[in-house]
Parts: C-alpha cells; structure tokens; sequence
C-alpha cells in the first residue's frame, strides 16, 4: 500500500512542476500596475481627515501631557503613527477630489507629505519606547502644527473640495482626555 501511494505522488508532483514552468511571467506593463499605486479610491479630503488628522491629534496629545494610561494606550498611539508614516505617503498619491491631481504634481505638495511620513517616524521611537518625555512630545508636535499650516496656506481652500470634515474638536479643548 505504502509503495503504491509513492508510484502515484511522484506523477503528480511531477506535473504540478510542469504546470508552474508552463506559466508565462507577468508582463512588464502588468508588473508595475501591482507595484505602483496611481490613484487613491478615495479623496485627499477624505484620506487627510482619516488618517493624518487622525494620527496628528495623538502626537499634539501627548505635547500637551495627555499620555496614555495603559498598554492599550499605548497600541493606539503606536497605530496613530504607524497611520501618519503612511498617510504622509498616500497624500504623494492623487486621490478622486476634483484638485488632486493638480496639487500632488507640486514638488512642496510631495516635500510636506514626505515630512509628515519623516514626523510619524520620528514619533515612532518615543512610542516604542513609551517616552513620558513631555518636552519630546511637544517638538514633534510643533514641526506637525508648522508643516499643516504650511500645505494648507499653500492649497487648502476655504471650504473641502469633498465635504468631509473634520470632527468637532470640542473634547480636545474641554480638556477630555484622548483616551478616555
Ligand atoms: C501636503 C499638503 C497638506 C498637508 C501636509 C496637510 N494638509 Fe490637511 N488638507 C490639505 C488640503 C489641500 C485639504 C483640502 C482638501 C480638499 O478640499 O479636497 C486638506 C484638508 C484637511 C482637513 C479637512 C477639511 C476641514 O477643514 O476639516 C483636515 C481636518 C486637515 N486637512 C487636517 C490636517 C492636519 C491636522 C495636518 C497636519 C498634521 C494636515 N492637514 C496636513 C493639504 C494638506
């Protein structure tokens, strides 16, 4: 029993060997559609209220002496950073609002969008490490605040292209604790 399942694997690998050789590599033009994103599903509108003004108001929580209380916490913040390296690399992508294009073939466009990407990553390493170091926090913080007035004085118009908005930041300033 035990030789005859042998003599019946050894064709079958060997046709699942044959059936991986016979297929044709991917085209080059495919390839590079795997590789390269060339527009977002959604808006720059919707993916900078999602993921950098998300992630921005736990750097500016912890300049202001909001840490976090617990390993839950900090998971949250480490996300929020992870969020913001990334989203400073969506923001180079053009998304579905009407401007996209426009500003993201700007070289400040990309240059304040790669900061954001550098500032979640400077922020990573306090995270980790689970820095109380208030000071610390703030510096980042203060690079953030300077590279968003930036951008928006540069592109932002007065009212978003793609109507999502940012939510009330009421709690922030009634003192309420990010966390909480
Ligand atoms: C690379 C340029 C750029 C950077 C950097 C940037 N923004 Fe924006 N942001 C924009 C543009 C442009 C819009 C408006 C998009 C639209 O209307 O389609 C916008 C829209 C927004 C909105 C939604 C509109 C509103 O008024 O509620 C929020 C919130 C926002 N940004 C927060 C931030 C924060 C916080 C930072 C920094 C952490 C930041 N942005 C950094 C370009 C930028």
């Amino acid at each position: 029993m035990h030789k005859y399942m042998t003599i019946i694997a050894i064709p079958l690998a060997t046709l699942a060997l044959a059936g991986c050789q016979q297929e044709a590599p991917a085209p080059a033009a495919e390839q590079a559609s795997r590789n390269t994103l060339s527009q977002l599903p959604v808006s720059t509108n919707a993916a900078m209220v999602g993921l950098i003004d998300q992630s921005a108001d736990y750097i500016w929580a912890m300049g202001n002496g909001d840490l976090p209380k617990d390993d839950h916490d900090w998971h949250l913040v480490r996300g929020a950073f992870y969020d913001m390296i990334l989203g400073g690399a969506v923001m180079k992508v053009p998304g579905t609002g009407e401007f996209d294009a426009q500003w993201t073939a700007e070289d400040n466009w990309q240059q304040w969008s790669d900061e954001l990407t550098q500032i979640g990553q400077d922020a990573l390493p306090l995270a980790e490490s689970r820095s109380t170091d208030i000071a610390a926090w703030r510096a980042i913080g203060d690079r953030l605040v300077d590279n968003c007035l930036q951008c928006h004085e540069a592109f932002k118009p007065e009212v978003p292209s793609q109507g999502v908005l940012h939510e009330s930041t009421e709690r922030e300033s009634r003192g309420i604790s990010i966390f909480d």
